[in-house]
């Protein structure tokens, strides 16, 4: 195939890979673009100047109309896992597809029962975190917790973080605290947002570890002054994603816990794109902070692509749900079960967190070095393959750089690079590429990003 893309001037290319795609037939690009301007909901956006066409998919990388090749450090963000059309994922949800599509869970059927037993496996021992309830996608995952929080609670307050993304279900939406996400109507459940562990942005100007995790701490004030000291839950992403992946300090959830457990709240670990092996050390975000949620929500990455969330918590918080008749219709169907049990198996068997952990280490490190010579990078975070890089204009005032950020994804696309971009002013580049990606691919990513941030400060 020939590599359309422009060369790096550092001589680097894409590495090397025998797939080679299907020739595409189907419509063209500009009369998708008409038939999306007709007929979709123009609420839907597309990255780039020009949107990009994607029509195929073999592990970490895309194919698009055109037959070129990307690597994917998206991974239709945060979703891919063990990477697209995975052979051995795509060889047992065929064979599920051709054996029985779906049933609803008013009948018995192996798959929900298998997976939720796996899900229970990958909690901490001991933890009590073992029943699951299955959805569709983030959102669902999310309201549902939050729905039997305030069942098991008997109370109806939500504490969330700013900088929080939870969702676009109403529900949801007043939990997420990032503007660009919250349309200005009305939430469903009353919520409250405290102060995130945001430490490069401190909102009280102080400095980690002499703050004293203030911001953790401020979760009190926020819980006595506008909950009435009772709140039903705090939902959290253990790294904030489309909030930029920020990485609180250590202790910021074991102070967070103490407190809302002192007032009698539940606490939920929004697992939805730090899960399933994403943050390489541990299967679950929280982990690496260690604390034991009440209940853990999954979506994204749990299947590859499939949609499928679960809500798993302790038998006595999901006995709630017994109250009155619930009922998902499609949460949990044979296919996307298949898919998860699939995404698990493959996880450890190809030991995709560690290779999370030594591909995510790897390109830190790298980014890092790239800080020292490129002033626009303010800050490099993340943890296992859930990276950002912070674009600033200047790193006193850190004014956040955001039509560079936007530049650089448009330069990176045209070198065959798929980025991400998160935070509120988007000025984070986000890299969150499946977790099957190589040392070369990294090593691409590194030498591509350069050449864009060179670019990009017009040298
Ligand atoms: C942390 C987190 N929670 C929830 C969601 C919502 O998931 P979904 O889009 O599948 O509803 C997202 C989506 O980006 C997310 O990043």
């Amino acid at each position: 195939m020939t590599n359309q893309h422009l060369p790096l001037r550092s001589g680097g290319s894409l590495p090397p890979c025998s797939h080679t795609p299907a020739p595409y037939i189907g419509p063209t690009r500009d009369e998708i673009i008409a038939l999306r301007r007709a007929y979709v909901n123009p609420g839907l956006f597309t990255y780039y100047r020009e949107p990009l066409c994607i029509v195929e998919g073999h592990m970490q990388y895309l194919y698009d109309d055109a037959g070129r090749r990307y690597l994917d450090a998206i991974a239709g963000i945060a979703v891919i896992s063990v990477g697209h059309c995975h052979p051995e994922v795509t060889r047992r949800t065929v064979e599920q597809l051709t054996r029985l599509v779906h049933t609803t869970t008013i009948y018995l059927h192996p798959g929900i029962a298998l997976l939720a037993r796996k899900l229970a496996e990958h909690m901490p021992a001991g933890s009590d975190l073992k029943v699951t309830y299955f959805a569709n996608s983030g959102s669902e995952a999310n309201d549902l917790a939050t729905l039997m929080a305030l069942l098991a609670t008997h109370r109806s307050h939500v504490v969330a973080l700013r900088n929080a993304y939870h969702g676009g279900t109403q529900a949801t939406m007043a939990m997420t605290a990032i503007a660009t996400w919250k349309y200005p109507v009305p939430g469903t459940v009353p919520v409250s947002h405290a102060t995130p562990g945001y430490c490069y942005r401190c909102p009280f100007n102080l400095t980690y570890p002499a703050c004293d995790l203030k911001c953790a701490r401020s979760l009190e004030d926020v819980i006595r002054n506008e909950a009435g000291g009772e709140i039903a839950c705090f939902i959290a992403e253990p790294i904030q994603g489309v909030g930029g992946v920020i990485v609180p300090p250590p202790e910021y959830f074991q102070v967070a816990y103490e407190i809302v457990r002192r007032y009698g709240g539940l606490c939920i670990s929004d697992e939805v794109q730090a899960g399933s092996g994403r943050t390489g050390d541990h299967y679950w975000g929280f982990e690496r902070f260690d604390v034991v949620p009440d209940m853990v929500t999954t979506a994204k990455g749990i299947a590859n692509g499939a949609p499928l969330s679960a809500v798993v918590t302790r038998p006595a918080i999901a006995e709630k749900m017994t109250q009155r008749l619930h009922f998902n219709t499609f949460g949990g169907n044979p296919v996307s079960i298949a898919q998860g049990l699939a995404v698990l198996d493959v996880i450890e068997r190809d030991k995709l967190r560690e290779n999370a952990r030594e591909q995510g280490g790897y390109l830190i490190d790298r980014l890092r070095e790239l800080q020292d010579r490129h002033a626009l990078i303010g800050q490099v975070r993340g943890a296992g393959l859930l990276i950002g890089v912070e674009l600033v204009r200047d790193r006193t005032t850190r004014g956040p750089a955001t039509a560079e950020a936007a530049e650089i994804l448009e330069l990176a696309r045209e070198r065959g690079l798929l980025l991400g971009k998160s935070g509120l002013d988007g000025n984070v580049i986000r890299l969150t590429p499946p977790l099957c990606v190589t040392r070369d691919d990294c090593a691409f990513i590194i030498e591509c990003l350069d050449e864009c941030l060179t670019l990009v400060n017009g040298k």
